[in-house]
């Protein structure tokens, strides 16, 4: 087994290889004076079984093509077979026509990566399960739940005053799945999108007075579904509200205003670098996806149960 990185993502790379006790393969990434990306694998890997390590996110388009090229190369220098490990899997949002005459980006994307040459994809938290269909090879999705329960279980003493809290009608089975973990009662939030980029709270079904919440979502870009949904939740009398998100994806202003905003904690995966963004930021606590990911890949490599990492 070897452990090839993409450039989107180096430092989860090295924490995963840590893990795994494995260098990663020697590459050259580069970039030509007119943004086009060169890709050269220093080192034979003849035979081999190559997981490449490549987060989707901004600049989505660059590193969905560095991700293509790198299987390419390792495709071309006979490697045995390749798992594309995509922590983060960029345009997943698209996964739908939402209108007559729109793209099923993640259809798109999913064709990109196994015409490519995958054999296999790893991926955390797809945010619609349904997109594991687009692909016709396997695809392992590992789920963030346990880890963000066993930190709630550490910082809450007590499950009785807890509500774990759905951002959205679609976050319901995930946030259940949650609520469930950590035996806690469940909220669900009536969202509605009057444009892309702005949503509006509703309606909050459940009880939520003098309560802990625990809002669970799988992305958080602009912030704007969150900061509603935490506004709303204690306009209701929630007591304070912690936020979970595995990508975050945080553009444009979302770290200034989260800062500003009701929440008390934000925890997020470190599925998408975000080092330096939120350097400073007491409000925001990452917790590294890194053991999940290398043991997944440990039982993909060595043809165990990946789902029993769940249980
Ligand atoms: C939507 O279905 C997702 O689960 C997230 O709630 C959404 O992408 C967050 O976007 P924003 O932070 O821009 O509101």
């Amino acid at each position: 087994m070897k452990i090839l990185s993409g450039t989107s993502n180096l430092k989860l790379s090295k924490d995963i290889s840590k893990q795994l006790k494995l260098k990663l393969i020697n590459t050259n990434i580069k970039r030509f004076a007119d943004g086009e990306i060169y890709i050269e694998i220093n080192e034979n890997i003849r035979g081999n079984s190559v997981f490449v390590i490549q987060s989707t996110s901004t600049p989505a388009n660059d590193n969905i093509m560095e991700l293509l090229l790198c299987i390419d190369a390792l495709r071309r220098s006979s490697a045995k077979n390749i798992t594309a490990v995509i922590p983060y899997f960029g345009y997943a949002r698209q996964d739908r026509k939402v209108a007559p005459r729109t793209s099923i980006s993640a259809k798109v994307v999913s064709n990109l990566i196994t015409n490519a040459g995958a054999n296999r994809i790893v991926t955390v938290d797809l945010h619609a399960g349904q997109i594991q269909g687009f692909f016709d090879i396997p695809v392992d999705n590992l789920f963030t739940t346990p880890l963000f329960a066993r930190y709630i279980k550490k910082k809450f003493k007590t499950n009785n005053n807890l509500v774990c809290v759905s951002p959205d009608v679609g976050g319901v089975q995930r946030t259940r799945g949650l609520a469930t973990k950590i035996k806690a009662d469940l909220a669900i939030i009536d969202k509605r999108r009057p444009e892309p980029g702005k949503s509006e709270v509703m309606n909050i079904i459940g009880d939520v007075k003098g309560k802990h919440c625990i809002i669970v979502d799988d992305i958080i870009d602009s912030g704007g579904t969150i900061i509603n949904a935490v506004d709303a939740l204690k306009k209701e009398g929630a007591k304070d509200v912690y936020v979970f998100i595995t990508h975050a994806v945080l553009s444009g202003q979302a770290v200034e205003k989260i800062k500003k905003s009701q929440i008390k904690k934000l925890i997020i995966t470190d599925t998408i670098e975000n080092t330096s963004k939120i350097k400073n930021n007491s409000k925001i606590e990452v917790i590294s996806i890194a053991p999940l990911m290398a043991e997944a890949i440990n039982r993909i490599s060595n043809s165990t149960s990946v789902s029993d990492l769940f249980n």
